[in-house]
């Protein structure tokens, strides 16, 4: 018996015909002396009917002692359901097949958690669905995001393929050259002491690929990031990695926004407007108070410090008079917050670095707020015209230097954004993509606890032109030719226009970053040798396609989108990894461990 269709192609134009399906058990139901087994494929399910009258007893018998998803073969012929039973749920759901014969090809034991109940499910442990991630991927929920995931990518390798991309396979045995995450280390069993790194991503090997006359590469590739994992971080993960060479940041926009048009378009059946608007990192967070905004609502940002200059309300004008910087965000809605809710939020803010989260409530008519009987008419005022303040507002105040008073609010704005949609004040549309560019990052960040400047995006970013002889004397103000495109809040990709000439590359180094002349040798000598055999100006950008497949599935966790994830705490339950060694092993790689016991 050898199937002749898949479980979601039968309909009533195959009335009469015989056929032969093969599947699980999705469901059985004993009814009037019949049984009725549902049985489910890749494709979808349907129903046949096993009647005993029709049927040899053993064979009744067999049927009768089916399981759950056990795996079956049936062979039978179409019928039109009875009038009434039809069932307009499923695409197969107004033919049945009355059967004549059945193979078990598996039996199957009562599963862990139920895989037919899309409710039931959903309320499943997931480290329960991880352990036993096969049945977790039987849910139609999770077939289809694999099966998103496969056309994306296939969507993906298409589009770039018209546009003369090359797909070039790099390394994942690379070296160790830290960009920022801690890397994950494979020790040589030849060269005794010595160590690959998995690639954090194929950075360097894209740019010496356009040395090498790639001119346009891109790969979907995967990367290796031991770092704090939360719901949109994995430790291996994959990218839609692109470089190309005599560009500037336009070209890489107008393919990105075409990339993105044709998966949308593929995935979702959804024309995305383009170009996308572009937005500098300074008024992403002057208006939202973080360099990825969620523009799918308000709740801005309003500046007060003008307002508030001649206020007698010391912690403000302490604030101003250092030179920081008084903001405002209004939570329409949330006056009806307690106490215990606003010291929540307070403790939350000063985790960012906050001194005080100032507020006032606006119920009955009044502004509820300790601190409202320090401010003059004109102050209200401003207040009330600048963030249209009515009855059932919620106002929120952050005092400090402009980058953390930004900061706070913006976390405090995404804050206030969760409760309102618990509380049903805030829904947003689930077919809503806020597509936009951040630009104009900073090309350098300031770490003060090591006195020293890092690079905000990664070291082979370029300065914008008429920025670099700032970058021996006030590198705080050189701008990098780096651009990150965000959606709905979530940093979808980032890149950069790239250094290409060696001397300023071995400033950025050396001088800036201060990495002594031997290390950047060893680390990045061959790269700076490379880019003095006639390197092409080049640029590129990385897409995180877990997280687009996760955005195009609507679901918050890219643990839903990638087969096989790790948990928070980067283990493996499936398989039970990571694992100790045999002392055999660790001798061949020239390893002695010496494990500190955790008390
Ligand atoms: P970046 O580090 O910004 O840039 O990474 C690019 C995109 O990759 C995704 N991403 C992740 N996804 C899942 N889990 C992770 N741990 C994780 N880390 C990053 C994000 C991010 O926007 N080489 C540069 C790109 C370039 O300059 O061309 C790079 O890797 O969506
Ligand atoms: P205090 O006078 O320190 O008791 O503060 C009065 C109010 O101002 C309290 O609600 C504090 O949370 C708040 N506050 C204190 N410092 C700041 C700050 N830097 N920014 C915003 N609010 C603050």
């Amino acid at each position: 018996m050898k199937r002749t269709h898949h479980c979601n192609e039968l309909r009533p134009a195959h009335v009469g015909q015989t056929v032969t399906l093969a599947g699980w058990v999705h469901s059985r139901r004993d009814l009037g002396g019949l049984i009725f087994i549902d049985i489910r494929d890749r494709e979808g399910r349907t129903q046949t009917v096993f009647d005993p009258s029709a049927l040899p007893a053993d064979l009744f018998a067999r049927a009768a002692g089916l399981r759950s998803e056990c795996v079956i073969n049936v062979t039978g012929v179409v019928r039109n359901r009875p009038g009434g039973t039809q069932n307009t749920k499923i695409a197969t759901g107004e033919v049945e097949v009355g059967v004549t014969g059945l193979e078990v090809l598996n039996m199957a034991e009562v599963l862990p958690f139920p895989v037919d109940d899309p409710e039931t499910a959903a309320k499943v442990n997931e480290e329960l669905r991880l352990q036993y991630r096969y049945l977790d991927l039987r849910r139609p929920e999770m077939a289809r995001n694999l099966r998103l995931r496969s056309k994306v990518a296939t969507a993906t390798r298409v589009f770039m393929d018209e546009q003369g991309f090359l797909e070039v396979e790099t390394p994942t045995l690379f070296k160790s050259t830290p960009e920022g995450a801690r890397e994950c280390l494979v020790p040589s069993r030849v060269h005794p002491g010595q160590f690959y790194a998995l690639p954090q991503s194929p950075q360097q090997f894209k740019q010496i690929l356009m040395v090498a006359g790639v001119e346009r590469y891109f790969q979907l590739a995967r990367c290796y990031r031991d770092e704090d994992l939360r719901a949109d971080r994995q430790p291996e993960f994959t990218q839609v990695d692109i470089e190309m060479s005599f560009i500037d940041r336009e070209d890489i926009y107008a393919l990105i926004e075409g990339l993105l048009k044709r998966v949308w378009k593929t995935a979702l059946n959804m024309d995305l407007p383009t170009p996308f608007i572009r937005m500098s990192f300074h008024e992403a967070l002057n208006r939202f108070g973080i360099d990825k905004p969620d523009t799918r609502f308000g709740m801005e940002l309003v500046d007060f410090t003008e307002e508030f200059r001649a206020t007698t309300f010391k912690v403000f004008s302490g604030v101003i008079a250092a030179g920081g910087v008084i903001k405002a965000i209004n939570a329409k809605g949330l006056a009806g917050a307690t106490q215990g809710q606003i010291e929540t939020m307070t403790e939350y803010a000063k985790g960012f670095g906050a001194k005080g989260l100032a507020y006032i409530k606006v119920e009955s008519g009044e502004w509820k707020s300790p601190i409202v009987k320090f401010f003059t008419a004109e102050e209200k005022a401003a207040l009330t015209a600048k963030l249209a303040i009515q009855e059932g507002d919620l106002i929120l105040f952050a005092a400090d230097q402009w980058l953390t008073a930004c900061e706070i609010l913006g976390k405090i704005r995404l804050y206030c954004a969760e409760v309102l949609k618990g509380q049903g004040k805030l829904t947003l549309p689930v077919d809503q993509f806020n597509f936009l560019w951040v630009v104009d990052f900073p090309l350098l960040s300031f770490d003060k606890e090591q006195n020293r400047w890092y690079s905000s995006h990664h070291p082979f970013t370029a300065p914008v032109a008429e920025d670099v002889p700032l970058l021996t004397t006030d590198p705080k103000k050189v701008r990098g030719q780096h651009y990150d495109v965000v959606v709905n809040g979530v940093e979808l990709g980032g890149g950069s226009i790239r250094i290409h000439q060696p001397d300023v590359q071995r400033t950025i180094f050396e001088q800036v970053l201060q990495i002594p002349g031997d290390m950047v040798k060893a680390r990045f000598g061959y790269m700076l040798e490379a880019f003095r055999y006639g390197a092409p100006p080049h640029g590129g950008i990385a897409l995180g396609f877990d997280r687009m497949i996760a955005i195009l599935c609507g679901t918050p966790s890219i643990r839903d989108v990638i087969a096989f994830p790790k948990t928070a705490k980067g283990t493996d339950l499936m398989t039970d990894s990571p694992a100790p060694v045999e002392p055999k092993q660790l001798r061949d790689l020239h390893l002695d461990l010496k494990v500190a016991k955790k008390d």
